[in-house]
């Protein structure tokens, strides 16, 4: 089975703030997109590696990945959405049987986790790796509790989110009108794919927000202490 990771990484990372981009800053002197893209890398089951990026990021993609052997990058959209289909298509001519798409903003994803999804893919066109919502959820309204939600059979979802090509790619193409979803699984899940869930990594979260950054930072400081 030929697979290739795609690694979106054309985001402008607002919510974290600062002059770069949180994909191309460094946490303890190595990028986050460096991170991010060394599991895959380094993955006996994955064959190639792609990253999409946005334009005008050319200089910091190049300096984040120099020395990777990676598939020339391709250049993302507006959305995540349109990012991930615009590397899907670049895949056209790889031959791969399946794709695994990743948050270049999770840089700490376990080779276990890769496996597992891999794995779930035998027997799924689509697997979703996710973790038990933990803390009692409450739907809000003006301020105050309208109801509290039951989080049974409730999952964070997580990525890399593990496809097989050829459906995932027909999934993006359909979806490319419609108002964008934030995961691809649920793309996957709109054109009537079934999406095996496998279980997910803490290590794997996104850095979303300045504070995430720091904590990764800190985390890693101490790790070399
Ligand atoms: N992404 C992308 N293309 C976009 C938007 C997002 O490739 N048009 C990527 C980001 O680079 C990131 C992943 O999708 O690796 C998850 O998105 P998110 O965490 O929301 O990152 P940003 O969109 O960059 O951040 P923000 O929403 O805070 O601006
Ligand atoms: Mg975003």
């Amino acid at each position: 089975m030929k697979t290739i990771a795609l690694i979106v990484a054309a985001g402008r990372g607002e919510r974290a703030g600062g002059g770069l981009p949180k994909q191309y800053r460094p946490l303890a002197g190595v990028p986050v997109l460096r991170r991010s893209l060394q599991p895959f890398l380094a993955h006996p089951r994955i064959d190639a590696v792609r990253v999409v990026i946005a334009d005008g990021h050319q200089d910091a993609y190049a300096a984040a990945t120099a020395g990777l052997a990676l598939l020339a990058p391709v250049t993302g959209g507006a959305e995540r959405q349109d990012s991930v289909r615009r590397g899907l298509e670049s895949l056209a001519g790889e031959a791969a049987d399946a794709v695994l798409i990743h948050d270049a903003a999770r840089p700490f994803v376990p080779a276990a986790m890769i496996d597992r999804v891999l794995d779930a893919l035998a027997d799924a066109p689509a697997a979703l790796p996710v973790l038990p919502v933990v803390d009692t959820l409450k739907r809000g309204a003006d301020g105050a509790v309208a109801e509290t939600v039951p989080r049974d059979g409730l999952w964070r979802a997580q990525t890399p989110q593990g496809f097989r090509y050829a459906e995932i790619l027909a999934a993006h193409r359909a979806a490319a009108a419609s108002p964008p979803a934030t995961d691809d699984a649920a793309l996957a899940e709109r054109a009537g794919l079934r999406v095996a869930l496998v279980e997910g990594s803490e290590e794997a979260g996104k850095l979303t927000t300045a504070e995430d950054l720091a904590r990764a930072e800190a985390r890693l400081a101490a790790a070399l202490e």
